[in-house]
């Protein structure tokens, strides 16, 4: 496996491979790797010629300095567990090297920027496009690999492969859970460990709020009584409760026949901010 930093040397590496007919499976992370990102990179591997894993904590799409600041960052770490995942390239780098000038450019997508994430992330999806057209142009992947985790994120990337006619395919992967049911996440290492006895009891909601739509209940109804659930967990701040379609993410007032739903949770739990979801 190698390691590069720089991208002029990143693109020569891998233009030779694509010139030897080589397919490129492509997985953007932000590093502080958990078992979620080596499943992907496990699938990339089965799938195509060549795994590459990007390892960069993106500034543009903080809105919040301090989580800036706190996301872990595990380099060494992430490059042994690559290495055994059987990944072939790490890209990994620097701010510098990935902005040689803050980016002018804005991408705004539109209703997707004004729910959920894009509501209480301001600015956070236009930071995502840029990075993850950025990565694309450097990897020029055949396959993308992205987590069902960021479900919101995958449509907006869905979106920005279809505007900007990247040539590739998108591949997009279960949640993987810790076996409480706790989804997967770098910012799990930060909570303590009265919190993150507690921290399933998010996924345990969605769970809750899935049983009431199945039993009849409608959307409203449903989320009243799953906030009313969270009123007697107070280590939990719930910033939203979604249930919304899947594919779009639009509201619905009722779970449709035949289409899917998701249900969206972000709770700050011990300081940190955590999401999950689920679709049926
Ligand atoms: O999901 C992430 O880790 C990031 O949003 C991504 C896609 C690597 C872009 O920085």
């Amino acid at each position: 496996m190698v390691i590069i930093e720089n991208i002029s040397e990143t693109t020569e590496f891998l233009k030779n491979q694509i010139k030897n007919g080589k397919s490129i499976g492509f997985v953007p992370t932000m590093g502080a790797l958990h078992q979620g990102h080596i499943a992907l990179v496990e699938k990339a591997k089965l799938e195509n010629d060549i795994v590459v894993c990007s390892i960069f904590v993106n500034p543009t799409q903080f809105n919040n300095p301090e989580d800036l600041k706190k996301y872990p960052r595990t380099l060494e770490e992430d490059c042994k567990m690559l290495q055994a995942a059987g990944c072939d390239l790490v890209f990994a780098p620097s701010a510098e090297e990935m902005y040689e000038e803050t980016p002018v450019l804005r991408m705004d997508f539109g209703y997707l920027e004004q729910i959920l994430e894009g509501k209480f992330r301001p600015g956070h999806f236009n930071g995502v496009g840029i990075v993850v057209s950025k990565l694309f142009n450097i990897v020029k992947p055949t396959k993308a690999y992205f987590g069902q985790k960021d479900l919101q994120q995958v449509a907006v990337v869905k979106r920005l492969v279809k505007d900007l006619s990247f040539d590739l395919e998108l591949i997009v992967c279960d949640t993987i859970r810790e076996n409480d049911g706790l989804a997967m996440s770098s910012r799990n290492r930060r909570l303590g460990s009265s919190a993150r006895e507690v921290a399933p009891k998010i996924f345990e909601s969605l769970l809750i709020g899935q049983k009431y739509l199945f039993e009849g209940l409608n959307v409203e109804e449903t989320k009243q009584k799953v906030v009313e659930w969270y009123e007697n967990s107070p280590e939990f701040t719930l910033e939203y409760y979604e249930i919304v379609e899947a594919d779009t993410l639009n509201p619905i007032e009722k779970k449709p026949e035949g289409q899917k739903t998701a249900i969206v949770i972000a709770a700050f739990l011990d300081g940190v901010r955590l999401i999950d979801n689920i679709v049926f």
